[in-house]
């Protein structure tokens, strides 16, 4: 469900992730138009929300990277929020991202009393996550530093089983380490995903973590191989309290779209 209205003491954030956009406007994922996914993403947000603070796409902003269609990412995303960050996906090029934006990608940024972290959690040519050392030494730095900040953390692939047999084998590969860092850390708040194109809400020691559906094709919770839902695509808003309590939600358009769910050849 969505949430229209907001505290203004909160940071309202949206999340938009796995969009998928080929290098041409109107390229098909398993039949579905994935520029017109995400425009119907967008329409969604126009109508429920208001007053965005910032915008986080969490990877895979292309199906395979190309200037192009990050230039129409950023075009189609441009009024949703004062603020956008973008991190890299398995299917992305974090230089052809920066080029598209014209600098380089920022990695972290501080909004009144919240720090929101960007990990890079890809390793190039593999379609599973891992962290190089000098990112979970960009993490330690970043949470040495957080002082009186609550921390958000964004990420492409899951740091965590979810249940899904083939994407758990994509799960950050070093995610021990990972954890290592966040646990002796108490102002990380939350922990938000894309990647496993579905929606997961649950907890780990108090912190808060969070997979977004996709705003193109969605996958089958609780899978053992490769499987499409028939959910709609959607996106995340999350309200990030002063007092560093996080409110959520996900939300999904209701258009119906004409998906090839039993190939999974085009993917
Ligand atoms: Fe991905």
């Amino acid at each position: 469900m969505a949430a229209t209205t907001h505290s203004a003491a909160a940071l309202r954030v949206l999340q938009i992730t796995d969009s998928h956009l080929g290098e041409q406007a109107g390229e098909r994922l398993l039949n579905l138009d994935t520029d017109q996914s995400l425009a119907a993403v967008i329409d969604l947000i126009a109508q429920e929300q208001s007053g965005c603070d910032l915008l986080l796409a969490t990877g895979d902003i292309a199906n395979h990277a190309s200037v192009a269609a990050y230039q129409r990412f950023q075009k189609l995303t441009q009024y949703i929020a004062p603020e956008t960050l973008w991190l890299p996906g398995n299917h992305d090029d974090p230089e052809l991202m920066a080029q598209a934006l014209g600098q380089p990608l920022v990695k972290s940024a501080t909004f009144g009393n919240w720090l929101i972290i960007m990990l890079d959690s890809t390793a190039r040519g593999q379609v599973g996550g891992s962290f190089t050392e000098q990112e979970l030494s960009y993490l330690q730095q970043q949470l040495n530093e957080a002082a009186d900040h609550h921390v958000l953390i964004c990420l492409h692939h899951h740091p965590v089983d979810i249940g899904c047999a083939w994407l758990d084998e994509q799960r950050v590969s070093n995610a021990a380490d990972f954890f290592k860092l966040v646990d002796g850390c108490p102002q990380v708040r939350g922990i938000v995903w894309g990647h496993v194109h579905q929606q997961l809400d649950t907890q780990r020691k108090g912190v808060q973590l969070m997979s977004t559906p996709s705003s193109c094709v969605q996958f089958a919770p609780a899978s053992e191989r490769f499987k499409l839902d028939r959910l709609n695509p959607g996106y995340r808003w999350l309200d990030l309290h002063a007092d560093g309590r996080i409110s959520t939600g996900i939300s999904r358009v209701t258009l119906s779209f004409d998906i090839h769910y039993d190939n999974a050849d085009g993917y």
